[in-house]
Formats: structure tokens, sequence, C-alpha cells
């Protein structure tokens, strides 16, 4: 296997394993076809590259460069965004039961704050008045590839349930807040393309009754992220132009029913625009014939845990058995102590051996950020595929990366 024209194997041999790699020039792919499928002559449409889903500095500048600002979660994700040189009107903040220090951070570095919750803009105003502000609006629905995943709806701990939206506004205008935006973010890893437009519907609905009843306008509509990529079995590839269309069709259609007036429609995409750029090589260290088979890697939930978390399936493609036909019913596992460390079961693969290379595709989201160093099993190194040639952008961890910060050791 190759890729982006360099073998696996090179680059196992070269930086070890498990080893994360992104091809570069995927990244820049994505973020230029998303821009293409939202073009529109009559409506402004700003994008914000969800930064949670892979933070590293590099991949950060290729969004900086193709126009994307940032939604930011965290002072630490703020903090990093300002420094990769992301002008601070173009970054969002959305946090959820954000602390003082929290919104301290946001506000003096004169972001855009999404807040949360009611609550959330007591606590902001303790720490100044920002001239703008935006809820989070929990619109009562969503939808996820998994529930662990589905960030709207009853079930969901975001935002502000719409019930509550009217107050929450009218709170902040008699706080002296005069601009506002408006925000949902109601699932993620979505392949179906109705959802989209669908979301935005309900939730255009939902503003008009804020608009009436208090005679406020939104600044921008931001619709979050959450647009899909295959990952395995019958996972199909989401129709991005498709969405753009019918959203755009959508938003222009009921801002002027609604006399939303002229808002920005804003976007969050994380998943879709670096997912599909990474891979994670791994290496088999052992087969076990046990009460059921086991394929153990060195790469575990501490390297990959969406598996663990959500039971998300990847695509594991074992180097140089691509064409064999899978013949071996197995578990796929890591080396941690837990039990939950398996990233499939019952999977049907080739004869694999000890020493073989085991590669996770699509890891380029929710992957090395999600990464720990449990067990003491250390952060992988990550390498950037730029312009044919491969670059170490973080090394491995080592034992002193957990030694530096241990204290008061007598
Ligand atoms: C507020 C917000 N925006 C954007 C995203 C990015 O979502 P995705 O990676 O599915 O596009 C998330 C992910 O959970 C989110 O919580």
């Amino acid at each position: 296997m190759r890729i982006s024209g360099i073998s696996v194997k090179e680059l196992a041999r070269k930086y070890g394993t498990p080893l994360y790699v992104y091809d570069f020039s995927r990244i820049r792919e994505n973020a230029r076809r998303l821009k293409t499928a939202f073009k529109s002559d009559e409506v402004q449409v700003d994008f914000y590259y969800a930064m949670k889903a892979n933070c590293h500095p590099a991949i950060l500048k290729i969004f900086l460069e193709e126009g994307y600002g940032m939604d930011c979660v965290s002072p630490g994700e703020l903090q990093l965004a300002i420094q990769t040189g992301v002008k601070p009107e173009h970054i969002l903040y959305t946090g959820n039961y954000e602390s003082h220090d929290d919104l301290k951070a946001a506000f003096n570095s004169g972001v855009k704050i999404n807040l949360d919750d009611i609550s959330s803009l007591y606590r902001l105003l303790k720490v100044g008045k920002p001239e703008l502000i935006t809820y989070r609006i929990n619109p009562g629905k969503g939808n996820g590839k998994y529930e662990e995943i589905t960030t709207g709806g009853d079930k969901a701990k975001f935002g502000v349930p719409f019930e509550k939206a009217v107050i929450a506004y009218e709170n902040a205008i008699k706080a002296g807040i005069k601009r506002f935006g408006a925000h949902m973010m109601t699932g993620s890893g979505v392949l179906e393309t109705d959802h989209f437009p669908r979301m935005l519907e309900l939730f255009l609905n939902e503003l008009s009754v804020i608009r009436s009843t208090l005679g406020i306008n939104f600044e921008f509509i931001d619709m979050g992220g959450g647009f899909g990529i295959p990952y395995y079995g019958d996972d199909e590839v989401l129709d991005i132009e498709d969405v753009g269309k019918k959203t755009l069709e959508v938003f222009r259609k009921k801002v002027k029913e609604h006399q939303l007036g002229d808002p920005v429609l804003a976007l969050e995409p994380g998943r879709y625009l670096v997912g599909d750029a990474g891979y994670l090589i791994s290496r088999v260290n052992g087969i076990k014939e046990g009460y059921r088979t086991f394929i153990g890697l060195d790469a575990g939930f501490n390297t990959l845990i969406r598996s663990a978390l959500y039971g998300a399936q990847h695509s594991i493609v074992f180097d140089g058995k691509e064409d064999e036909t899978p013949s071996l019913k197995a578990d796929i596992c890591g080396q941690i102590c837990e039990n939950t460390d398996i990233f499939t079961k019952d999977r049907m693969v080739p004869e694999v051996a000890e020493g073989d290379l085991a590669i996770f595709t699509q890891a380029g989201a929710y992957g090395n950020v999600m990464a720990m160093p449990y067990n003491l099993r250390y952060r992988p190194a990550e390498v950037a595929i730029i312009d044919g040639q491969d670059v170490q952008i973080t090394r491995r961890e080592t034992i002193d990366d957990y030694l530096n910060r241990i204290q008061n050791i007598k």
C-alpha cells in the first residue's frame, strides 16, 4: 500500500509504528471541494474549520491559506489558532459549561463568543460585555452516525433548548448586547444529504419566532459541521455538491420568507476536511487462538479511541494483502489493559502474520487529537506527505514527556 506515492513499509521503517500519516494535498482538495459546493452569488458563506478534529498547527495553516476561520472550543485551541495567525474576527468560540477563565480568554482575545446556555451569559457578563453574542441553540432534534455523536435533541448536553431561546436573547438585549448570531450543531458523521437542508429549515423556522418576538437581526446563522465520510462497509460518499445546493436553496427561501434580513451562512466542518486524509499505520504484534481469534496490534484505544468510544468501525487494510480473499474471522485489538481495547469483532481478514502492517484508513479526524499515554504507551509520531515528500511533523512521545511534568518527589 502507498500513501500519496510513498510505501507504508518505508514509512513504518523510517518512523516506527504506530504512526499517523496525513496526505496534505487531500486536505487542501477537501477544503476547496467544500467551498465550491457552497459557492453562491447571493449568500455570503463563511467557513470555520472545527479544529477539534485535528489541531496540528501545520494543518491549521492549510485552512488559513484556504480562507477558513477557526471554530475553537477551549482556551488552548484559541491560543493555538491565534498563534497560527488566525485573526480573532475569524474565530468563533463555542464552549460548553464554560468557566470564568474560559470566557475571560475568549472575551480578551476579541473572538466571537457562542454561548451554550442562558447561565453562560451571566458568567460572561462578570468578565465583560461583548458587542455581539451568539447562542448555540438545540433545535430539539439531532442526527449523528452514533448516538454518542448526536449533539442535538433531548438527550444531548449541548445548547439552549429552543423553548428557552427567546428568553436567552431577551436577557442578552436587557444586558445591553446589540449584535447577534445564531448557532446549532446537531450531529456528526452524517451521510444523508437531506439531513442538512431539513435541519436548517427547522432552525430558520425557529429563528423566525425569535426575530418576530424580539425584533432582532441575526448577522450570521451557523449550522455547524457534521458532514460525514465513508468509513467502512455500506457507508456511501456524501454528495457534498447536492448538500450545498439544497442547503443554499433552503437558506435563501426561508430567510426571505421569514424576513430574516441578510445573514451570513456559517459552517463548521471538521471530519469532512481531514478525516479521509489521515492513516494510522500499526503492526501486528501477535495472533492468539483463544476462545476467539485475536489479532493484536501495537495501536490501541490509546492511539485511536473512536471504536472504544462509539463502536466506530474503520476499514483496516493489511499491507500487501489487499487483494487476498478474507478467510480468517478475528477480533482486532490493541495492547491496553482494558477489555474495551477492541477495534472490531468478527472481522473477516486475509491470513495475517506477526509483523504485518495494519493500516487504518480515514484516521485523520478525531484520531491523534484523542490519543493518550494510558499504560504509558506513548503518543505516536505524525508524518505529513507534502509534494510527494514525507516530513515528520510531530515526534513520538517519550518517557521524558511524562517525567517532565512530575513534581515534588523527594
Ligand atoms: C460546535 C461544533 N462545531 C463543529 C463540529 C465539527 O463536527 P464535524 O467534525 O462532524 O464536522 C463539532 C463536533 O462535534 C461541534 O461540536
